[in-house]
């Protein structure tokens, strides 16, 4: 295990520039960035600065005699080539050559178990809130995305060395449920329905059914109190109207059944639990994210707490009186959080309200990361500003836990608006899951039609998880985008099975080295001398990835790693172009730099579609 963190050189770099520039300009006010980059002629350099034609600007000077100044101050001592006045090309751009033992030896270092990523001193305790389902209805993409994103930041935690606690707050109490459960009751008495063999999808058609019969009477009353009049017609709605009534009625006194615990209430709730879950823990588990029973946290595990947390806001005059429901008034939020409606009843912030208290106080959090559709922001806002006014956002240690609502946008159809079936329905996200592995089963069948069978199922089954989460992975996390099956199972391009293909492709070149009789232990730890600039521009970018995994997971943005992931795989294209490795006449010092090198980017690919939980081939 490396003790330290490796600092890749161009970290090192952008330091030694900020210091340098300080330094020449020390009247210069505000951020400075060294705006280093890959050198654009890598025969000047491995990397150029173009810092100095802005700075120019700011300080209302000549780009040369910046680049000139800030030459004077840098000090690169121990990574790169003496740079002077005549490493500045064109107007002001500073070229910088790495000594090449500076490369090798950050390459060793980071060629460990942990590659350049040792645990931190000061773990945090991250709560990670993801997928979220509701009960009696169907995963939709939209819980994809709660699922792979908040899935892949809490992996990204767990990669930084923080203890991550992923908690699911399945939408399974309040009256839709209780409509739901009364509706089955209904149908089990008159021996319409047998709910040991019941289905999730029947159980999302009762749950509808039930939804809008109670919802009649709103609609209805509305109506005829609007147009009043014709004798049938009002005949026709009161009865209606009636019907929704009871129903309503009914449901509301199954709520408090099954609030005092009522047996059969109770066993049926329990029974709508164990299919909900079922079904979406299975597809869970088919996506490959480390989401299970014991993530679970419902709504329903807090309603003991809320009538307490509400007497604890009123007492000390956290909440007030509004219109007759109680609510939370935040300085600097315009909207106030309701708590309590003027019925009496519980809401969706209530609940939240009493999550934070929990996550905080008895988990333990630091922080909390709400992986959450964007349309919750308000709701988010308001219940993390009621929740710090009253106090449940702080530790027992006197310090205040950090909320963060990691948003994420819409998936959209090719048609550009929220992806629904042809007939307009929720798309099922297992259907998705299901149509992609039998696209990917097809590509596979026809490009490796000499691998076993069973072979072929498991691969076409992770290349198929792999475009869906790369695909939802690779966008920024708050933007929309198009679900598309062919480009996301695209082998080129910006996508799953690129990454996975280079993989594949490394772990062929060392079985052929082995057939070939090569040394390839050896080999892996041979010392390296790179020369070419393909090999050094590899390199480079597999000793940023210390640096990038600490910018996604910092920042919740598993896009900047999928973008590295796809950067470094096509680097490795490139270089595997350049640089034969087994071929004759290539001598043995350049081979076994150059296999250690593809290794070494193998181990990176790898362990970054670890982290964001992107299942991988050993080939294809
Ligand atoms: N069940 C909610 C929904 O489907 C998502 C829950 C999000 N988490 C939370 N703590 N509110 O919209």
């Amino acid at each position: 295990m490396t003790t330290d963190t490796i600092q890749d050189p161009k970290s090192v770099l952008e330091t030694r520039f900020v210091d340098a520039i300080r330094a020449a300009l020390p009247d210069l006010e505000g951020e400075v960035d060294p705006l280093i980059g890959p050198s654009r002629q890598p025969e000047l350099g491995d990397f150029q600065s173009n810092a100095a034609m802005p700075l120019a600007k700011r300080v209302g000077m000549k780009p040369r005699d910046v680049a000139c100044a800030i030459v004077e101050k840098l000090d690169v001592t121990g990574i790169a080539n003496p740079v002077s006045d005549e490493s500045i090309a064109g107007p002001g751009f500073i070229n910088i050559s790495l000594l090449p033992e500076a490369i090798g030896s950050a390459l060793s270092a980071m060629d460990d178990e942990d590659l350049g990523l040792p645990a931190p001193a000061d773990p945090e305790t991250i709560v990670v809130d993801l997928c979220g389902v509701n009960l009696a209805k169907q995963m939709h993409v939209g819980h994809l995305r709660s699922s792979v994103i908040g899935d892949a930041i809490a992996r990204l935690k767990e990669r930084l060395g923080h203890t991550v606690i992923r908690q699911s707050h399945v939408g399974d109490w309040g009256l839709p449920i209780a409509m739901v459960v009364q509706r089955l009751i209904e149908l089990e008495d008159e021996g319409s329905i047998d709910t040991k063999t019941i289905s999730l999808d029947e159980l999302n058609t009762i749950y509808r059914a039930a939804q809008a019969q109670c919802k009649a009477e709103k609609k209805a009353l509305d109506l005829i109190e609007r147009v009043g009049g014709h004798a049938k017609a009002e005949a026709e709605l009161e009865a209606r109207i009636e019907d929704a009534q009871r129903a309503f009625k009914l449901a509301q006194e199954r709520l408090v059944k099954l609030q005092s615990g009522d047996e059969r209430s109770v066993s049926m709730w329990n029974r709508v639990y164990e299919i909900t879950m079922g079904a979406c823990l299975a597809t869970c588990a088919a996506l490959m994210t480390n989401i299970t029973d014991e993530h679970s946290a419902g709504e329903s595990t807090y309603r003991e707490e809320l009538g307490p947390l509400i007497s604890d806001l009123e007492s000390r005059g956290v909440a007030e009186i509004d219109d007759g429901a109680l609510v939370v008034k935040v300085d600097g939020i315009k909207e106030p959080t309701l708590v309590r409606k003027r019925n009496g009843g519980y809401l969706y912030a209530t609940t939240d309200m009493a999550a934070i208290k929990r996550r905080v106080q008895e988990l333990g959090a630091d922080q909390v990361i709400y992986c959450v559709d964007a349309r919750q922001a308000l709701h988010f806002k308001q219940v993390f500003g009621a929740a710090t006014k009253a106090g449940y956002a702080t530790k027992p240690d006197g310090t205040v836990a950090h909320l963060e609502h990691a948003a994420f946008g819409n998936v959209l159809g090719e048609d550009n608006k929220p992806l629904k079936t042809r007939s307009g329905e929720n798309v099922k996200l297992q259907d998705l899951l299901d149509e992609a592995v039998v696209r990917a089963k097809q590509e596979v069948d026809s490009r490796s039609a000499d691998f076993p069978e069973e072979e072929r199922a498991t691969i076409a089954n992770n290349i198929a998880i792999a475009a869906i989460k790369y695909a939802d992975l690779s966008t920024e996390r708050v933007k929309d985008y198009v679900f598309s099956f062919d480009r996301m199972l695209a082998f080129e391009g910006d996508t799953g099975p690129y990454v996975l293909y280079a993989i594949a492709r490394i772990n062929n070149l060392v079985r052929k080295a082995r057939d070939n009789g090569v040394d390839v232990e050896s080999a892996l730890s041979s010392e390296m001398t790179l020369d070419d600039p393909a090999e050094r521009a590899l390199a480079l970018l597999v000793l940023r990835y210390p640096t990038m995994v600490r910018a996604a997971g910092e920042n919740d943005e598993p896009n900047r790693l999928c973008g590295y992931l796809y950067d470094l795989a096509s680097m490795f294209a490139k270089f595997y172009e350049k640089c034969p490795i087994l071929k004759d006449g290539v001598d043995e010092g350049s081979r076994d730099t150059r296999l250690r090198l593809a290794v070494l980017t193998k181990r990176v690919l790898e362990d970054g579609c670890a982290t964001l939980g992107i299942p991988t081939v050993e080939r294809m």
